[in-house]
C-alpha cells in the first residue's frame, strides 16, 4: 500500500506531482509520503490491538528526523543499534523508556549513553556484553534492565544477508546458553533480566516462521519459569515484507491473527520491531535520465542516482520498480528491454537490470519504488558524489526534510596535511 499514483499522466507522491518537486530541488532525491508512514504504524498498531504491545520503530530502516517524528508522535518507540540512533531518537522526542538496543556490538560509550538516558533494555547479544553492561551499570550505580537475544534457529525465506535466525548468523545467543545465562543472572547484580529477544530476518512474507520461533520461545519461557525466572517481555523483533514486485506478503492483520493466540498463551508484552514494513513502501527515489545508450548487446539508461544513492540493487539484487515520472500514451515507442545504471565507476552499479522501459530522453525523470527503507540509510559520499535531500510530503505540500549535501559537506572535518 503506497501513495504514489499517476494523475493526468504524472506520478504523484500524496497531493504532490513529482515533477513539481524535481524542479524546485532538483535530482536526484529520496520523497516520502507521511501518510503512508502513519497508515502502516496504524495498521500494525490497529492489528495488535488487545495485546499489551509497544510497536518500537526499527530506526535502521529510515532515520529521517522527520519521519521518526511522526511515528514519536503516533506512539512508537524506537529500535536502536547505535549511539548515532539514540542521539536522533532523543532529538525527535522518544521517550527512553520506549527505546530498545540491539547490536552486537556495542561499544562501552554507547552502552553508557544509553543507560544514562535510561532506555527500556539492552537487547544483549553474548555473555561478555552482559558483563560490559553490568560493570557500566555499577559505575553508574543502577540496576540496567536487559533481555537476552536468543537465537531460535529457524529459517526465514529471504536473501542470505538478511537471514539472522539460524546457527550460522553472528546474531544471538543459542537456547542452551540463555537458559544458563538466565540462569545464572545472580552473577550480574547491576542487570535486572526482564526479557527474550528475537530477530528471525527481514523481508520474510510469510507468517510461519514467526510461529515456528514463537513457539519455540514460548517453551524457552517455559523452561525459564519453571526455573523460577519472572519475565516481562516478549520481543518478536522485525522482519515482516513488503510488496516490492510480485511478493504476497502477509497484511498486518494476518500476522497478528497467526501470532495472537500463541502471545497470549504468553502472557508477557510484547515488542514488536518493524522498520521496513512502515517506511519501505513510503519512499521512493527520483532520478533523472543523463542518457540513453545502445551497446551492442544491450541497451543502459543511465541515470544521475547511483548505488551510492541507493545500493540495494548491487548488495543484495534487490528489484525495485522503475516508472516513467510522466505516463507516455500508448502511441509512444516501444518498451525494450534496458539496464538502469548509475554514474558510479563500478559495474555493480545499476538500480535496475532487464527491465521494459520505453525509450527515455534526456531530463526525463524515473521513479525507482519502494525504497524508504535502507535506502537513504545506506547511501554514502563514494565517487565524492553529495548525499541527496529527502523531501517529505502530506497532503498538498512537501518540504524538504534534508538539504542535498553541498562540495562543502564532503570535506566537512577533513584537513589537507601538507605533510
Ligand atoms: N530488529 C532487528 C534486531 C534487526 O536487526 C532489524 C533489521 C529489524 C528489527 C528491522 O527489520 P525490518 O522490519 O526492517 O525487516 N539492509 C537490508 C536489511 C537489513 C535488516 C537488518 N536488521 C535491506 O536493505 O534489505
Amino acid at each position: 500500500m503506497h501513495r504514489f499514483k499517476y494523475k493526468k499522466g504524472g506520478l504523484h507522491c500524496e497531493g504532490v506531482g513529482l515533477e513539481r518537486i524535481a524542479q524546485k530541488v532538483g535530482t536526484p532525491f529520496y520523497c516520502y509520503s507521511l501518510e503512508s508512514v502513519r497508515e502502516h504504524y496504524r495498521r500494525l498498531r490497529d492489528a495488535f490491538k488487545g495485546i499489551d504491545c509497544q510497536i518500537c520503530y526499527s530506526v535502521k530502516s529510515n532515520s529521517n528526523l522527520t519521519l521518526m517524528r511522526q511515528l514519536v508522535r503516533m506512539g512508537a518507540g524506537l529500535d536502536i543499534v547505535s549511539g548515532g540512533e539514540l542521539y536522533k531518537g532523543l532529538k525527535v522526542g522518544a521517550s527512553p523508556e520506549t527505546i530498545v538496543y540491539s547490536s552486537v556490538g556495542k561499544t562501552e560509550a554507547e552502552i553508557r549513553a544509553a543507560s544514562s538516558a535510561g532506555i527500556l533494555m539492552f537487547n544483549v547479544e553474548s555473555e561478555e556484553e552482559l558483563e560490559a553492561i553490568n560493570r557500566v551499570a555499577c559505575h553508574l550505580g543502577k540496576v540496567q534492565p536487559v533481555a537476552l537475544r536468543v537465537n531460535p534457529d529457524v529459517k526465514a525465506s529471504t536473501h542470505h544477508y538478511i537471514t539472522t535466525g539460524t546457527k550460522e548468523n553472528k546474531f544471538g545467543i543459542s537456547m542452551d546458553d540463555a537458559f544458563r545465562m538466565f540462569v545464572e543472572s545472580y552473577r550480574y547484580p547491576f542487570l535486572k533480566f526482564i526479557g527474550v529477544h528475537t530477530h528471525i530476518g527481514s523481508q520474510i512474507t510469510e507468517a510461519r516462521p514467526f510461529v515456528q520461533t514463537i513457539r519455540k520461545i514460548s517453551e524457552f519461557v517455559t523452561r525459564l519459569r519453571r526455573a523460577g525466572m519472572f519475565l516481562e517481555y516478549f520481543n518478536i523483533g522485525g522482519g515482516l515484507g513488503i510488496v516490492y514486485s510480485k511478493e504476497k506478503p502477509q497484511t498486518a492483520h494476518a500476522f497478528a491473527a497467526a501470532v495472537r493466540p500463541l502471545l497470549q498463551k504468553m502472557k508477557l508484552k510484547v515488542i514488536l520491531e518493524p522498520g521496513r514494513f512502515i517506511s519501505g513502501n513510503s519512499g521512493i527515489l527520483v532520478t533523472e535520465v543523463l542518457y540513453w545508450k545502445e551497446a551492442r548487446h544491450k541497451t543502459f539508461c543511465i541515470v544521475d542516482a547511483g548505488m551510492n544513492d541507493l545500493a540495494r540493487p548491487s548488495i543484495y539484487g534487490a528489484h525495485h520498480e522503475i516508472l516513467p515520472v510522466r505516463q507516455r500514451g500508448s502511441s509512444g515507442p516501444a518498451a525494450t528491454h534496458v539496464d538502469v545504471v548509475g554514474p558510479i565507476c563500478e559495474s555493480g552499479d545499476f538500480l535496475a537490470k532487464d527491465r521494459k522501459l520505453v525509450r527515455m530522453r534526456s531530463g526525463e525523470f524515473l521513479a525507482v519504488m519502494s525504497c524508504g527503507a535502507y535506502g537513504f540509510t545506506m547511501a554514502s559520499n563514494y565517487n565524492s558524489r553529495p548525499r541527496i535531500p529527502e523531501v517529505v510530503v502530506r497532503g498538498q505540500r512537501f518540504w524538504v526534510a534534508r538539504r542535498r549535501e553541498t562540495p562543502e559537506d564532503l570535506i566537512r572535518g577533513e584537513e589537507i596535511l601538507d605533510v
